[in-house]
C-alpha cells in the first residue's frame, strides 16, 4: 500500500468545489431506468448513453470522478477513444464499482449482503491496468421498525465485507468509497434513521480499524439522516443538513479523507438543496463533504436523451452539466 499514492488520489476525489458522478448502474438497474422511458436496452444504446455523460464539455469544473461499471471501463467512443482516456483528458479520474450486487441474507428474511469479494484482488488488479484510480462497493441497509430490522448481523456482515474490499483496494493503491446505503424505502422516522445510520457508521469504522484500513485514502460515501420517503412527518431540509452532520460528528474519524452522498431517490433538486445547507450552516467540517449522485446528477439529462437520443444529444449534456454545476456550487 502506498499511502501518499491514495491520499493524493482521495484528496482529488473531493477537491474543493467537485464532487463525483456515479454512473455504474449494472446491467439490471440500468434496463430498469431505460426501459422506464422506453429506450431499447442494448450494448449500442448503452454506449450512446454513456458516451453523452462522459463526452459532456466542462463537467470537470464540477467533477473530479466519474464511477464506471465494468463494461463501461472498457468502453469507446464512436470514434474509438477509450472513454477511461475520454475522462482523463480533462483531469477527471476514473472509478469502478466492483461488487457484484446485494443478495438475500442467508437466515434474515427482509435484509441484504453484499457479494463479490472472491477474485476481488485479480479484479483490482485488471482495473487498475485498465485506468481505475478508485473503486466502489456498495451494500444496503433495509430500516423495517415492525420487524426490528436491521438486524446487527446484518450490520456486521455488510461491514465486515466493506472492510475486506476496502484493503484489498488499498494494497491496489486504489481509493476504497465505502458505501453503506440505509434506504430511504419506508415509513420509519427521522430517529429510527438517526440511530441506524449512527450505528452502521460507528461499526463501519471499527471493521475498517481492525482490517488496518488507511482513513487518509478512505472515502466514505452514505445517505443523509432523514425520514423514509412513506413517512407523515417530512422535516425541512435544515433539519436533514443538522441531523446528518451532528451524526458524522459523533462517529466519523477525523482523519477520513472526505464523505460524499448518493442521493438514493431524493429528487436532483432535493439532493442539492440539501448539501448545499450542510455548507451554509458548517463552515469548519473536518473532512470534504460533497456528492457522488446517479440519479441526483443524471436523471434530466437521461430524461431528455430518451424522448431522442439524436435531437436532444446536446440538450441533454447541457442539463447534466447543470446539474453538477449547481451541485458544486452547494459545496462551496
Ligand atoms: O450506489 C449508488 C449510486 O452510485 C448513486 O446513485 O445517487 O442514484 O442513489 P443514486
Amino acid at each position: 500500500m502506498n499511502k501518499e499514492i491514495l491520499k493524493n488520489t482521495a484528496q482529488k476525489m473531493v477537491a474543493y468545489g467537485k464532487g463525483i458522478l456515479a454512473i455504474d448502474e449494472s446491467h439490471g438497474t440500468c434496463e430498469k431506468r431505460f426501459k422506464a422511458l422506453n429506450v431499447a436496452f442494448n450494448e449500442q444504446t448503452r454506449q450512446n448513453y454513456r458516451q453523452m455523460l462522459v463526452t459532456t464539455e466542462n463537467i470537470e469544473e464540477a467533477v473530479a470522478g466519474y464511477i464506471l461499471f465494468d463494461e463501461t471501463i472498457r468502453q469507446k467512443t464512436d470514434d474509438g477513444k477509450r472513454f477511461v482516456d475520454v475522462l482523463s483528458d480533462k483531469g477527471i479520474l476514473s472509478g469502478i464499482k466492483v461488487d457484484k450486487g446485494a443478495k438475500d441474507l442467508a437466515l434474515f428474511p427482509g435484509e441484504k449482503v453484499t457479494e463479490g469479494l472472491d477474485e476481488l484482488r485479480e479484479r483490482l488488479i485488471e482495473y487498475k491496468q485498465l485506468g481505475a484510480s478508485f473503486a466502489k462497493w456498495r451494500a444496503v441497509i433495509t430500516i423495517d421498525e415492525e420487524n426490528n430490522l436491521p438486524t446487527q448481523a446484518c450490520i456486521e456482515s455488510n461491514t465486515h465485507a466493506l472492510a475486506r474490499y476496502a484493503a484489498l483496494c488499498q494494497e491496489a493503491d486504489i481509493v476504497p468509497m465505502v458505501e453503506p446505503e440505509i434506504l430511504l424505502d419506508g415509513n420509519h422516522s427521522l430517529e429510527t434513521c438517526r440511530e441506524v445510520s449512527q450505528k452502521v457508521w460507528s461499526e463501519l469504522f471499527r471493521q475498517l480499524e481492525l482490517l488496518n484500513i488507511y482513513l487518509p485514502g478512505t472515502i466514505l460515501k452514505t445517505s443523509m439522516v432523514l425520514p423514509g420517503k412513506d413517512s407523515e412527518n417530512q422535516v425541512s431540509d435544515e433539519v436533514i443538513a443538522k441531523e446528518t452532520i451532528e451524526s458524522f460528528k459523533k462517529v466519523v474519524p477525523e482523519d477520513l479523507a472526505g464523505i460524499v452522498f448518493l442521493s438514493g431517490g431524493q429528487s436532483a433538486k432535493e439532493s442539492t438543496d440539501r448539501l448545499q445547507k450542510m455548507h451554509e450552516l458548517y463552515k469548519d467540517l473536518p473532512w470534504p463533504v460533497s456528492f457522488s449522485y446517479g440519479r441526483g446528477i443524471q436523471q434530466p439529462a437521461l430524461e431528455l436523451w430518451a424522448k431522442d437520443p439524436v435531437a436532444n444529444y446536446k440538450q441533454a449534456q447541457q442539463a447534466l452539466l447543470e446539474r453538477a454545476l449547481a451541485n458544486g456550487e452547494a459545496v462551496k
